[in-house]
């Protein structure tokens, strides 16, 4: 399963057009028929195949970071690491198998709100994590010294120009491109404001979309962060600029688009054409 995956996304990386001023991104996840990412009250819900599990973790050996917003991390405190294959295949036919990396961690937190006992900063000082922090939100004095005890690198990042209230991932892609952190790739994993902004501010290169065969029948997180919602009917994002926010997404097209099965689920890569 990892070469199938290997095949179908190396290829796809490190486009001339990308080795630019900020890192190439993938936008990555995995959605149910009705296109929901997460269950009711933003819980985490099962969606991906054991084998579309060993394409999602190929893919993140593939990146130099995985980046999430903190929301994910309340909800389902990641890990971010590598861990259903042994190792990459070769760079070159009859060349040797390489051992996998985990990648850098990323989390997109305006005031610094996860928790220190989380996964990702518990174990900071075994894999690198940086935490992006909106440079203009009031940010407590202890917990960035929390974090960065526990080995995270904290970084300021303006906000969007249109919302105070957002980090600007454009910024913050730049800055991850510089010293001291030269990331050249960024796997973005979610969750749905995280897809919403990336995708507003035009920022991915690749999309990877993970389709299970499965509803999820009740009221969950959209991919969108929003759903048209029927009267009366709440909608899964209580951000109210939610449906404001995803008008930037109309309009954008794939292009090399390629379908492949992964056990029971149906994966699809594509080059946003910009
Ligand atoms: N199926 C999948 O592939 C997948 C993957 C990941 C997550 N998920 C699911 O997604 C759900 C969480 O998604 P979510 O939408 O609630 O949260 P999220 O995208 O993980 O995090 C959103 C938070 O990030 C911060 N943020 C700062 N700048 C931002 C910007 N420019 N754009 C967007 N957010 C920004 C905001 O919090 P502050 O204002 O506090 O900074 C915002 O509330 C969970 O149910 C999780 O299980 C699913």
């Amino acid at each position: 399963m990892e070469q199938a995956a290997f095949d179908l996304i190396q290829p796809r990386l490190g486009r001339p057009s990308v080795l630019s001023a900020r890192p190439h991104i993938t936008l990555t996840y995995a959605q149910t028929l009705d296109g929901f990412i997460g269950g009711p009250n933003r819980t985490q819900v099962l969606i991906s195949s054991k084998e579309s599990l060993v394409m999602t973790h190929t893919c993140r050996a593939l990146h130099s970071a995985i980046l999430v917003g903190c929301q994910t991390v309340r909800s389902d405190n990641p890990s971010l690491t590598v861990r259903m294959i042994p190792s990459l295949p070769p760079a070159h036919p009859g060349g040797p198998r390489r051992p996998v990396q985990h990648p850098t961690a990323i989390v997109v937190d305006s005031s610094l709100s996860i928790d220190p006992g989380c996964n990702l900063v518990q174990r900071a000082k075994e894999r690198p994590l940086i935490v992006l922090a909106n440079e203009t939100a009031l940010i407590d004095r202890s917990k960035r010294e929390a974090l960065e005890l526990a080995g995270a690198s904290v970084v300021l990042v303006p906000p969007m120009p249109s919302n105070p209230h957002r980090i600007d991932l454009a910024q913050a892609f730049y800055r991850l491109h510089q010293e001291p952190f030269r990331i050249d790739s960024i796997m973005v994993e979610g969750g749905a404001s995280i897809i919403s902004s990336v995708l507003e501010q035009q920022l991915a290169d690749l999309l990877i979309v993970t389709i299970a065969p499965k509803f999820m029948g009740r009221d969950g997180v959209h991919v969108l962060g929003s759903r048209p919602a029927a009267s009366g009917e709440p909608v899964a994002d209580d951000d109210a600029s939610a449906s404001k926010r995803t008008s930037g997404v109309d309009g954008q097209q794939l292009a090399r688009v390629q379908w492949q099965p992964f056990g029971i689920d149906m994966v699809m890569v594509g080059e946003f054409v910009r």
